[in-house]
């Protein structure tokens, strides 16, 4: 079988791809990725020699139409996956997000190749705290930022595609991710990357808000598990039961790096911000038979601190420039 793996440099793709590699040998692999800042071939780095890697962007229809005619499946995870920086600048977003989206499909509906398209639970906008409710899959879409609309947009094109050109794709739908390789502009690497240079946590706001925490393996276990018995034209939302909010997920990093748990600033809100997210992944446990692996937060929050403690120069050299941008948002 072989599979492209759009993303593939990124946060969850690297992921993807390295337990690929290790746990299915009857698998090639070959990343498309444009290698934008979120990007790091550093990931990949030990198994390059395992996988073809290719330097290109989704939106250029002629590379990516001739690599999906050499590919059984695609899998797409590139994006701009950021909240904040959609906020400064959306215009990549509805480029990479939406064009390179609908680029994918043309391929694979001329050349027939089973899909698999990556989302986020942010598409259904946000849930009240307390409210007891999680996201379905009949909930309406109703996102917030400019990242989650062009997520919602690229959900929908993948949809229209599969009713009018019965294209062979699955969806999915997953709440938020944490473990090694993800780049330092997000939350959890953020603040244990403070800690490692010096520099105290910044929490957004009253840091009430509520994420669905689950680690990245959980994940890519799940999406492997759609690829293999998943029903074509089917969504299924993948969550761990991983509700904490903020100020409880910082005060758990700075009690694992010996600090007190209070020993974090709050700052500017962002604009807009989900309240909670929480998702219902009943169906991909009752229907797939997947079940989260990490079922112990702190557990896997230690490991990927460690992770970070262990590998300084896969992050150190971008530490300056993320956080003179967060500086000038006053975050
Ligand atoms: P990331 O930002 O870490 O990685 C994105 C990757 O896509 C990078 O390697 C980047 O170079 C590549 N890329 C960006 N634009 C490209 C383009 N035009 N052409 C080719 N490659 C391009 O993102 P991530 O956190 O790994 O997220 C991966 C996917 O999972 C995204 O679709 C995101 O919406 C989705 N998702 C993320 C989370 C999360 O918690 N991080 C949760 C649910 C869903
Ligand atoms: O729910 C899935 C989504 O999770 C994915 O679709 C996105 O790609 C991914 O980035 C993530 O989005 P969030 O906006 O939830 O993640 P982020 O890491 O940016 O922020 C998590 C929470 O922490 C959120 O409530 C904002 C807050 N925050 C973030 C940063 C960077 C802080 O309080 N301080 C910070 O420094």
């Amino acid at each position: 079988m072989k599979i492209l793996v759009t993303g593939g440099a990124g946060f969850i793709g690297a992921n993807f791809v390295r337990t690929t590699v290790r746990d299915r040998p009857g698998v090639n692999v070959t990343v498309l990725d444009a290698l934008t800042y979120a990007g790091s071939r550093q990931s990949l780095a030990d198994i390059e020699t395992s996988i073809e890697f290719v330097e290109g962007d989704i939106t250029d229809a002629g590379l990516v139409n001739v690599l999906v005619s050499e590919s059984d499946a695609v899998v797409h995870f590139a994006a701009e996956s950021h909240n904040d920086n959609s906020l400064k600048d959306p215009r990549p977003f509805l480029q990479t997000n939406i064009i390179g989206t609908y680029t994918l499909l043309e391929a694979v509906r001329k050349h027939c190749v089973r899909y698999h398209h990556i989302s986020t639970d942010e598409v259904y906008g946000d849930l009240a705290l307390d409210d007891p409710a999680k996201f379905t899959v009949n909930t309406p879409y109703n996102p917030s930022s400019p990242y989650s609309a062009t997520k919602a947009a690229s959900d929908m094109l993948v949809r229209a595609w599969v009713r009018s050109f019965g294209i062979q794709a699955t969806l999915s739908n997953c709440s938020n991710n944490y473990g090694p390789y993800q780049h330092i502009e997000k939350f959890i690497p953020r603040q244990i990357t403070n800690i490692l240079s010096g520099a105290r946590p910044k929490v957004y706001g009253a840091g009430q808000n509520v994420r669905d925490w689950i680690h990245v393996d959980d994940h890519n276990a799940a999406v492997w598990r759609i690829l293999d018995s998943g029903e074509l034209g089917r969504t299924y939302l993948i969550g761990a039961d991983g509700e904490l909010d903020n100020v409880s997920v910082v005060g758990l990093i700075l009690e694992l790096m010996g600090k007190e748990s209070h020993d974090f600033d709050y700052v500017n809100d962002r604009s807009g911000h989900d309240l909670r997210y929480a998702i219902d992944s009943s169906t991909l446990r009752d229907e797939l038979g997947w079940e989260p692996q990490y079922t112990t937060f702190r557990e896997g929050l230690r490991a990927t601190i460690d992770w970070y403690e262990t590998n300084r120069e896969w992050w150190e050299g971008d530490k300056n420039s993320v956080e003179a941008r967060y500086k000038a948002q006053g975050a």
